[in-house]
């Protein structure tokens, strides 16, 4: 099966921009810094950078020193001075199909100055964090914008996360403000964003202000002097100037996106306005081949890296004409997203392991009732694609036709760091090569490489642009977790092997990171809600395989004393970690039980568990206490 190319259409071939790959990978083996430097000369500068890259203070990278420079303005203002003024930027559609609203770059920069203005009128300004809690629409676009335009650092909270997780990430950032809208609509379910974000301010002494978007409609409790309608904001004055551009430093922060690790609470990690600009613009050009004749869909919420990237500020530094919906797959029927790609003519369609899983499950029938022959390239991010999925994806979505880019990276990477080009032949299930400028390595527990075939811990050699620029506020942890273990080298926290051809297979977190329909979960976070309910003395949060998921969350719950092991107290449980950590960490399954294994020094055996769950050999037991 290993063995089994696909190999990409003359045409294909014919009209991306890297024709040649194996060139373009050599000139940037050979010249790193001169290969991004080219990508980087493509893009606009206030003042052109005095070094490519300083590596003077390792592990803390820093690229383009000395240049300034604005994301924001390169994703909205270089464009209204060509053609692309009044191309589309964005199209946007709800997800009851009621309404629908589109911005070309002329509208798209009228809208983000606007929010700018109104950010900058509450007290907000450069080297500020902004947390912005929204569903999918287009004022997440223009308040990520908008933050960058003024050089205040956003923080994009999921709209999936809940009271707890909020807080948190509030909290920890110090915002000043915090954006959101009344409520966001998900399979047909209003959700309370504000209810949830009162909530959470209740312990977030930082935040004075909070913008609210209109969007449910439903009424909602207005604290005065705090909370503000947008759209009474958008009447004033002051919000229909103009406004300035702040010229940032290359390496000044852009956004804070919290992650989940190993232990303790989520990390900040920190990205920069230039090298994250220079990674997003080009791998997004070079992978998913963006043409100014492109409808790019990617269907990734902007509450993660992916949305960040490549739904917001990669299609927009390449002035694409990208697609965002509310919704979901399946709502309010299984074809809601072949009937999107039909309707807009979506060229490219970039999505997730998991949902085209869940698609497959509905059968070819939905597909095909529609027109799907404006799509020419596919993607896969955010977990394996089973070999399985990716060859219906192929055949029946992409009509043999369209080639799928499985892109392999992280919040970390900001980037894409393993992926095809529409050149490069693919193999089922494996994003194939590193991207150009890196290398992959796998390893062994002391570092030392492992020969082809066999599994490893996957690391990075090289630095690269949009690489993290740390967590935010904790130097100390940013090289603790990712660059103590293989001196010298990115530990990405992946095992993975390389095949004989070269090829990369990601196999898998090595730590306790779960990944539940692509989302990025901590074992952790779900441990420190399920302690918050009064019957529950400890618990251990673990991963399992699943069918569409890709991992389900089991948890192994100690009872108090006088609690006993009912079916009502683990759906409480079950709802309890819904409710205060967010609907996507609900557990699949809650098991009682007497005692969790541990360690001598107290450590949970999540090991030990996952084996038993899975009924596979418990392994060794000699830590074992008692
Ligand atoms: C996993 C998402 C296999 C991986 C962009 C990584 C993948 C983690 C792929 C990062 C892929 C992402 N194939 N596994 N194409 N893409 N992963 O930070 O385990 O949410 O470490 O970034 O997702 O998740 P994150």
């Amino acid at each position: 099966m290993e063995g089994e190319f696909y190999y990409p259409s003359q045409d294909a071939i014919a009209q991306t921009y890297v024709r040649d790959w194996e060139a373009l990978a050599e000139s940037a083996r050979n010249d790193l810094q001169g290969f991004w430097a080219e990508r980087a000369n493509e893009l606009f500068w206030f003042k052109k950078w005095d070094k490519v890259l300083d590596d003077s203070n390792k592990p803390f990278f820093q690229w383009f020193t000395g240049a300034k420079v604005n994301i924001a303005y390169n994703c909205v203002d270089v464009h209204l001075q060509t053609f692309r003024k009044n191309k589309l930027a964005l199209i946007w559609e709800a997800e009851d199909g009621k309404s629908e609203r589109a911005f070309s770059y002329y509208a798209l920069n009228r809208e983000v100055t606007r929010m700018a203005n109104i950010i900058k009128s509450m007290g907000v300004s450069k080297g500020d964090r902004v947390t912005i809690y929204m569903g999918r629409v287009p004022e997440i676009v223009f308040a990520m914008l908008a933050c960058a335009k003024i050089g205040a650092i956003h923080s994009v909270v999921f709209g999936g996360f809940s009271v707890d997780a909020l807080q948190g990430r509030i909290a920890d950032s110090e915002s000043k403000l915090v954006i959101t809208s009344d409520g966001s609509m998900q399979n047909g379910k209003l959700v309370e964003l504000k209810r949830i974000v009162d909530e959470s301010l209740r312990h977030c002494p930082t935040v004075e202000n909070v913008i609210v978007v209109k969007r449910t409609n439903h009424d909602i409790p207005m604290e005065g002097g705090r909370d503000h309608w947008y759209h009474d904001l958008c009447a004033l004055p002051i919000a229909n100037g103009k406004c300035a551009t702040e010229v940032m430093d290359a390496e000044d922060p852009l956004f804070i996106l919290y992650t989940s690790g190993s232990t303790g609470k989520p990390k900040a990690i920190l990205h920069t306005h230039g090298g994250y600009m220079v990674g997003t613009y080009t791998t997004l050009k070079y992978v998913f081949d963006i043409n100014d004749e492109d409808r790019f869909w990617c269907t990734a919420d902007p509450g993660w890296i992916t949305g960040h990237s490549y739904l917001v500020y990669g299609p927009m530094l390449n002035g694409a004409t990208t697609f965002m919906f509310e919704g979901g797959p399946a709502y309010p029927y299984p074809n809601r997203w072949w009937q999107l790609i039909e309707r807009f003519g979506v060229s490219i369609f970039y999505t997730a392991p998991t949902a085209i899983r869940a698609l497959m499950r509905f059968g070819d029938a939905w597909p095909n009732k529609h027109d799907l022959s404006s799509l020419r390239l596919l993607g896969s991010v955010g977990e394996p694609i089973n070999p399985e999925a990716w060859k219906w994806f192929h055949r029946v979505i992409g009509k043999e036709r369209c080639p799928i880019m499985d892109t392999w990276w992280q919040t970390e990477t900001g980037m894409f760091m393993i992926t095809p080009t529409p050149v490069v032949p693919l193999k089922p299930g494996s994003g194939t090569r590193p991207f150009f400028g890196q290398e992959a390595e796998i390893v062994d527990e002391e570092g030392n490489p492992v020969p082809d075939e066999q599994e490893g811990y996957l690391v990075l050699k090289n630095p690269w642009p949009a690489m993290m620029r740390g967590i935010y506020g904790d130097p100390e942890r940013y090289v603790r977790t990712y660059w103590n273990k293989y001196p010298g080298k990115y530990m990405t926290g992946d095992s993975a092997r390389r095949d004989k051809d070269g090829y990369y297979w990601i196999i898998g977190r090595v730590d306790d990171v779960i990944k539940v329909s692509g989302h990025r979960l901590g074992t952790a976070e779900v441990e420190s809600a399920l302690i918050t309910h009064p019957a529950v003395a400890e618990s251990a949060a673990i991963g399992l395989p699943h069918e569409i998921k890709g991992q389900a969350i089991m948890c192994f719950v100690q009872l108090k004393p006088g609690f006993g092991p009912t079916e009502e107290l683990s759906e409480e449980l079950r709802k309890h970690v819904a409710t205060h950590l967010g609907p996507i960490a609900r557990p699949d399954e809650i098991k009682f039980i007497d005692k969790l294994p541990k360690t001598r020094s107290g450590k949970i055996m999540r090991r030990v568990l996952k084996a038993r769950a899975q009924g596979l050999p418990e392994g060794d037991l000699s830590t074992l206490e008692e």
